[in-house]
């Protein structure tokens, strides 16, 4: 494994994208949806460096079989707050080709709420193709397997505290 951002890097980039979302929202309370499983790291401390008030929930989809996306999306938990005039901000641990969030997107703008926002750790521009622009984004990496922080390989390594990429991308078949 290699590692391509830090303990510390990830502390500083979640601060500083708290202390946007905290002016952005300033007089708000906006509905946080993580996105399981792999948000849950990357929330858990958004959350506690916000400076507004705010509440949370979850939402988890699957579209990934180990470590290959199937190409379909599928809900496996819905949100459970009513969302309708409300302010969200969704929160995704990574996008990689962009299927899972468009999805997202889409099934919460059904519901018709004030506004929607996404914020995510990781994004893989080079890959990702998306209907819309990204409102905050920590850091752009290139299409490689990443685990670690929330992210897993066959649901194990999410507790490593650093991002790292698998060396071998054949031991990923
Ligand atoms: P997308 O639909 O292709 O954008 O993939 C989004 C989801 O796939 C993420 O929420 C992750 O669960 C998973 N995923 C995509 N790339 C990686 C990766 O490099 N490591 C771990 N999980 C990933």
């Amino acid at each position: 494994m290699k590692q391509i951002i830090s303990e510390k890097d990830i502390e500083k980039k979640v601060r500083e994208i708290a202390e946007q979302i905290t002016k952005d929202y300033a007089d708000k309370t906006p509905i946080f949806v993580g996105i399981l499983n792999g948000s849950f790291i990357f929330l858990a401390d958004l959350v506690r460096e916000l400076g507004i008030d705010l509440e949370v929930d979850f939402m988890k989809v699957q579209s990934y079989d180990g470590h290959k996306s199937t190409g379909t999306v599928h809900l496996a938990k819905d949100i459970s707050t009513e969302i309708t005039g409300r302010d969200v901000v969704i929160v995704e641990d990574i996008i990689d080709s962009g299927l899972t969030i468009n999805f997202l997107v889409h099934r919460i703008n059904e519901s018709a709420p004030s506004s929607v926002a996404v914020a995510t750790l990781l994004f893989k521009k080079e890959v990702a193709q998306l209907n819309f622009e990204l409102d905050y984004v920590g850091f752009e990496i290139p299409p490689d397997y990443v685990v670690g922080y929330g992210l897993d390989h066959n649901q194990k390594m999410r507790n490593l505290k650093a991002i790292h990429v698998l060396d071998h991308q054949d031991d990923l078949a």
